[in-house]
């Protein structure tokens, strides 16, 4: 991570002695070449994505990124690994149901130009990323949902499939033997994939696409087909993308808030941890549940940070292929909804 705040450790001042000095947050990011002051360049391209599953998410969106091919449609390509694959129960193909049995989706992308599209609670088509595209470039419209947005992949060409693999069908009849009826979410270390990248030409975009929570009422939609909660894009600031539990996501309109802190000076990681921190202050219950926030600026720079322990994510950039593990608030790592 390529943080401001690192950078100021190194120079040994506080951000806000850096003020009464009278020097901006940008000053403070460029290098000092001999006596000259120059920009710092920016790294480009880069990805980043969400969860072990975004590694090879990641591997697809390389390929155009790596060509000179366009940030949307690498995050395009990438997230469609997890959502074909019928081993992920979290996304796509495979995903876990709601507790009626059915397999809902929730997908939205953003491109360089700030234009969105993004489909919720739709049934029975593989890929919703590329619905979402579709309803982003072939309509005056930014979302549809449901038997709207089924009919409209019809009338795109795609086909209606049984989403609900066997493996999930078992669990979902165990998990109704259990009948306690509660949601979960992040019960395997994993949950949405989001993925913002930056390409070689500078531009900056984004998707995001989930099975939501397994269990959840019929209808229940989530974080992240919803522009602003899981997904923002601003191609003059940033990007960022969240997973974890929707419902606080959504109240606290996560990834609009993180590229907004960017614009204001924050490093991709500041702004990271400020927006979990906006979720702790306002959810007493938050030990129990889990969120996970990614970000990546104009320069390359990216921050990560969640909530519980536990949350991996993958960063590819001209140096490196790299999983980690976020930076996170609380050691317990919970993972309950
Ligand atoms: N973040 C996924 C969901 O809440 O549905």
């Amino acid at each position: 991570m390529g943080s401001r705040r690192k950078f100021i450790k190194k120079l040994g001042v506080t951000l806000p002695a850096l003020s009464i000095l009278g020097v901006q947050a940008c000053e403070a990011e460029k290098e000092t070449k001999g006596a000259v002051s120059v920009s710092k360049k920016a790294i480009k391209p880069v990805v980043i994505s969400t969860w072990k599953f975004g590694f090879p998410a990641n591997e697809k969106a390389w390929e155009t990124l790596e060509s000179g091919g366009r940030a949307l449609d690498a995050v395009e390509s990438g997230v469609q690994v997890p959502e074909s694959d019928p081993n992920v129960s979290s996304v796509g193909y495979g995903g876990l149901p709601d507790r009626d049995g059915n397999v809902t989706l929730d997908s939205c992308i953003m491109d360089e130009s700030g234009n969105a599209g993004s489909v919720a609670f739709l049934q029975g088509i593989k890929n919703p990323i590329r619905v979402a595209r579709l309803v982003m470039e072939k309509t005056p419209h930014v979302m549809l949902v449901g038997k709207g947005a089924q009919d409209y992949a019809l009338s795109q060409g795609f086909k209606v499939e049984d989403l609900l693999t066997e493996k999930a069908r078992k669990r979902w009849e165990k998990w109704k033997t259990d009948a306690n009826y509660q949601p979960e979410i992040n019960v395997e270390d994993h949950d949405t994939i989001g993925m913002v990248a930056l390409d070689k030409n500078g531009d900056l975009s984004g998707a995001c696409t989930t099975s939501g929570l397994a269990w959840k009422m019929h209808g229940r939609v989530g974080d992240s087909p919803i522009i602003g909660a899981a997904l923002y894009v601003d191609n003059e600031v940033g990007a960022a993308t969240a997973t974890g539990k929707g419902e606080a996501v959504i109240k606290t309109v996560g990834a609009f808030l993180i590229v907004e802190l960017m614009r204001q000076g924050k490093s991709p990681q500041e702004a990271c941890e400020i927006a979990i921190q906006r979720i702790i202050d306002k959810n007493p219950g938050s030990k129990n549940f889990q969120v996970g926030y990614l970000a990546l600026n104009k320069q390359g720079e990216t921050g990560a940070y969640s909530i519980q322990k536990g949350f991996t994510y993958n960063e590819f950039n001209p140096d490196k292929k790299e999983q980690n593990q976020a930076e996170h608030y609380y050691e317990t790592g919970v993972r309950t909804y």
